[in-house]
């Protein structure tokens, strides 16, 4: 297990996870009922942008960054730039907010999270960046075993975000098996999955498995065409979306597509299913 978030925290793809990620608990605050989150892959929870790190690949410049400095973001992008805002309480740009920071600061009294980390060296940043309480549980396993073993919460209502590090094969396989044992479990909950642009034909064989699930959102977001060995774009695939979602996502990709651009080809998808019938796609180029 080599991955390490903190190369990689702040940028293009943690913009358009985390932007999604903060309109789904906007969503689930909206209602006066408890929620429940089980962040299966969760990283070390808070990234200093000037460790060492981060400034050997100083990806955030390229995500992050440009979403900061312009002045007038999509009114959809306002709980994601208030994220970033509370891990900078003197201002500036100096930390940046991994998923379980994200996800801590939303929970109000009887709201509950889980987050795993395989990885002792992350898990121990974890603890020490949100500490665990009756409300909040670090564990050390395995995130897939997880969707078995926590699932479905005593809230019933709330997010299972699936994140892994796609370094080794077969991880769409795996990510397929975990939604059809999530669903089986928890058939309302709401599931995110992050993946990667690239290894089509493995993304191809996750959405033949998906064939059959109902109510889909398929998010894609480009900041150029496909270079071999380079990370170019990423995507979300959303089940049980939460009502608004797809429009506030609408509302934002094209200005991202555009603010985060680095070449030819960049652009954003959106797709919308229900019952396996696509009902609403929207596409755009940078
Ligand atoms: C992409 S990072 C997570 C980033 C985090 N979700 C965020 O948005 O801030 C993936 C993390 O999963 C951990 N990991 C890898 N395999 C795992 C597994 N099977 N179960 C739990 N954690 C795992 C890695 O150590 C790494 O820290």
């Amino acid at each position: 297990m080599n991955y390490r978030h903190a190369f990689h925290a702040g940028n293009h793809c943690d913009v358009l996870k985390h932007a999604a990620l903060c309109l789904i608990l906007e969503r689930l605050k909206a209602k006066d009922k408890p929620f429940a989150v089980l962040d299966t892959h969760a990283g070390r929870g808070l990234y200093e942008l000037v460790s060492e790190a981060a400034l050997k690949t100083a990806e955030h410049k390229g995500g992050v960054a440009r979403v900061l400095a312009d002045s007038a973001p999509p009114a959809s992008l306002a709980p994601y730039i208030e994220a970033v805002a509370r891990a900078n309480p003197f201002g500036g740009l100096r930390w940046y907010p991994g998923s379980p920071m994200i996800v801590i600061e939303a929970l109000r009294p009887g709201d509950s999270a889980k987050f795993c980390e395989l990885n002792p060296e992350e898990r121990a940043a974890l603890e020490t960046a949100v500490g665990s309480d009756g409300q909040v549980k670090i564990f050390d396993r395995d995130g897939y075993q997880a969707v078995r073993a926590f699932l479905p919460p005593i809230e019933r209502r709330g997010l299972v975000l699936i994140d892994p590090p796609f370094e080794k094969p077969g991880e769409y396989l795996r990510l397929a098996e975990a939604l059809a044992e999530g669903l089986k479990r928890w058939a309302t909950g709401i599931f995110m999955i992050w993946r990667p642009v690239k290894d089509a034909p493995g993304w191809l064989g996750f959405l033949r498995a998906a064939e059959g699930i109902s109510d889909t959102l398929n998010v894609e977001l480009n900041i150029r065409g496909p270079v071999e060995g380079k990370l170019t774009g990423s995507g979300l695939y959303i089940v049980n979306p939460p009502f608004g979602l797809s429009a506030s996502l609408t509302a934002a990709l094209p200005w991202l597509a555009e603010r985060l651009a680095i070449g030819p080809g960049a652009g954003w998808l959106l797709q919308e299913r229900e019952r396996a019938v696509v009902i609403r796609e929207a596409s755009g180029k940078a």
